[in-house]
């Protein structure tokens, strides 16, 4: 990874955009990585726009790496204007673009945020049951021993 990229990611996982529950949220999806143990949920809002439905907004929580806090971020800006089949056709390697070719140990870091857009437009795909949107508790407090949770895990092979 060279210096210029590995501050872009520092930057965007310093300060992220997008980072939060969203209350308002048409549809959410979490997904979890069994290799590393890092998870993520991703909310997405939508709106009408030339008779058109898009997203609007989106946000994220993660119990993840550096990397995938960083693509979150640039994912969640990205995929604002686009229909959930526009979204749902980027890859992870789009997805984190703005951030310039990832090395191959952090490839899966792109897919994890792949995987839970995926999982949110289209959860049959990612999730064999939506997960239900979260009325109040965060991801943080989700994960509490006597909390509840749906996580999917990803092969390993990916
Ligand atoms: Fe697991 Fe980055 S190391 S998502």
């Amino acid at each position: 990874m060279s210096d210029d990229q590995l501050i872009k990611i520092e930057e965007a996982a310093r300060n992220p955009k997008n980072l939060g529950e969203m209350e308002s949220a048409d549809a959410v999806g979490t997904v979890g990585r069994s290799d590393c143990g890092d998870m993520l949920r991703m909310w997405v809002k939508f709106k009408e726009e030339n008779g058109r439905k898009v997203i609007d907004r989106a946000s994220f929580q993660t119990f993840g790496c550096q990397t995938a806090i960083a693509v979150a971020s640039v994912a969640t800006e990205m995929i604002k204007g686009k229909t959930a089949g526009e979204a749902l056709a980027m890859s992870g390697e789009q997805l984190s673009s703005p951030l310039g070719p990832l090395p191959p140990m952090k490839i899966h870091c792109a897919q994890l945020v792949e995987d839970a857009l995926k999982s949110a437009l289209d959860p049959t795909a990612a999730n064999p049951t939506p997960a239900a949107i979260p009325s109040g508790p965060t991801l943080a407090d989700q994960i509490t021993p006597a909390g509840k949770v749906k996580i999917t895990l990803l092969p390993e092979t990916r």
